[in-house]
């Protein structure tokens, strides 16, 4: 047995394994917790149901420091400290739903040993909340900054880690800071609402930044300049930066749209109308549809024409559908009467519900097959080595693309005779 703080994971989605796993990678015995038997099972098993590079092999390497339970009296008996990592989804208000946060908190027992140290993202107050109804409980606001598709990384090099706690709950807070010590990162120590609204102000900055240059990108194809070259020369300035200038299809995923409303929302119940953030959301969501009027400029009317959809997941390495772009954009060609195909690497199979009648295709090439157009919706690296001058171009019925992520080679389609279209240049 391990001489490092055991820990307690409750709830095993996306950010709950990936913490349980890095936990016991760093030598910590994990006991980690879902209400759903089948889903322990599986884990149990060394079964992830989730696309995340390197998880798998992380949960098998540390089977031996891994226990996956359905039972909270097992997590309290056996560990202190309790990551809750239970997911908040939007409610209809766009609020964030706390119904799964708050069942946590009523199955804690009355020790004053335990401590919450809260993962999942929270509105600012949710912790201050909680000690309200249960001042017994230690409390701990530990935000994640983790990247699907690159969460392990994320999670072994933070840029920081951030623990928030109250006075009452400091040798809590200590005992985590402790937790990450060894991976080098800054430990932001603050007060509890500040780390919950470091976590939403992240988001909201890095969405801002998004719709900012999605802006810029469809002024420039107005006025002739090239996003690419312009987000380079902007983010060689220290105070802007190079990351998250990439100009595309609009942003999605689990955590974006969600946060930013989230953030806007709180804003609203507390009296003040964040203009900005409105604006972030309209932007991306006009963003998603701009490529109907890409591919009408080419082929005019879209009715009983065929458009390859190439990615489905929100981002590459990931199966997560999520408010991904590729859903609002096939039901947009569907409704403009177009037949749409898709294909995706890992994601295709979990979307294909969502697809409103998509054909869900094999491999690329299936999708391209006599397609009067395809749309790079998701910069999978497989995409990027098609053979496109040879077997994509015989293979299509009109060489038009729309490359939604500038990230083919532009000059060497247009040389193999391909009408290009990308975002912003
Ligand atoms: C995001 C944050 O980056 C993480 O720090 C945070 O922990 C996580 O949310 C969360 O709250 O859990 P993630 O949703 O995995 O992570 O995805 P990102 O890599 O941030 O990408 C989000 C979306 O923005 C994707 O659709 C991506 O295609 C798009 N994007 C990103 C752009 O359109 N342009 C860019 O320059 C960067």
């Amino acid at each position: 047995m391990s001489e490092r703080e055991p820990i307690g994971v409750i709830g095993v989605g996306w950010v709950g394994l990936c913490t349980a796993a890095c936990f016991a990678e760093l030598g910590h015995e994990v006991v980690a917790r879902d209400i759903l038997p089948e889903k322990v099972e599986f884990l149990s098993r060394g079964e992830i149901p989730m696309h995340e590079p390197g998880l798998s092999e992380l949960v098998m390497k540390n089977a031996d420091r891994l226990t996956f339970t359905t039972s909270m009296p097992d997590v309290l008996e056996r560990t202190r400290l309790l990551f809750c990592c239970v997911d908040t989804p939007p409610t209809y208000s766009g609020d964030a739903d706390l119904s799964r946060v708050n069942a946590v908190i009523d199955e804690l027992g009355d020790s004053a040993e335990h401590a919450v140290v809260m993962k999942s993202t929270v509105p600012v107050g949710t912790g201050r909340a909680i000690k309200r109804r249960r001042e017994d409980v230690g409390y701990v606001s530990n935000p994640e900054f983790l990247k699907e598709g690159s969460a392990l990384e994320d999670f072994m090099h933070p840029d920081r880690v951030v623990v928030g706690a109250a006075e009452t709950s400091k040798a809590f807070g200590d005992r985590v800071a402790a937790l990450y010590e060894s991976l080098g990162g800054p430990i932001v120590r603050t007060d509890v609402a500040s780390a919950e609204m470091i976590k939403l102000a992240s988001n909201a900055f890095l969405a801002t930044k998004i719709s900012f240059i999605n802006e810029i990108a469809n002024v420039s194809e107005e006025l002739g300049a090239d996003v690419r070259e312009v987000a380079r020369g902007m983010g060689l300035d220290d105070r802007i930066g190079p990351k998250f200038l990439n100009a595309g299809v609009g942003f999605g995923g689990s955590c974006f749209p969600k946060d930013v409303s989230a953030l806007k929302q709180l804003a609203g119940n507390s009296g003040y109308h964040f203009q900005l953030l409105t604006a972030v959301i309209e932007v991306n969501e006009l963003q998603k549809r701009r490529t109907t009027s890409k591919l009408q400029k080419h082929l005019g009317s879209l009715v009983n024409k065929e458009v390859a959809l190439l990615g489905v997941a929100f981002k590459p390495n990931t199966d997560d559908v999520r408010e991904a772009t590729s859903l609002v954009l096939a039901a947009r060609l569907q409704g403009e009467g177009a037949h749409v195909r898709v294909y995706d690497p890992v994601a295709a199979d979990k979307a294909r519900e969502m697809l409103g009648g998509a054909q869900v295709c094999d491999s690329a090439l299936e999708a391209l097959d006599g397609a009067d157009a395809a749309v790079l919706v998701t910069e999978w690296p497989e995409f990027a080595d098609l053979d496109w001058a040879g077997e994509v171009k015989q293979r299509m019925a009109n060489p038009l693309i729309v490359d939604g992520r500038n990230f083919l080679d532009r000059e060497a389609l247009r040389a193999a005779g391909f009408t290009y279209e990308g975002i912003g240049r």
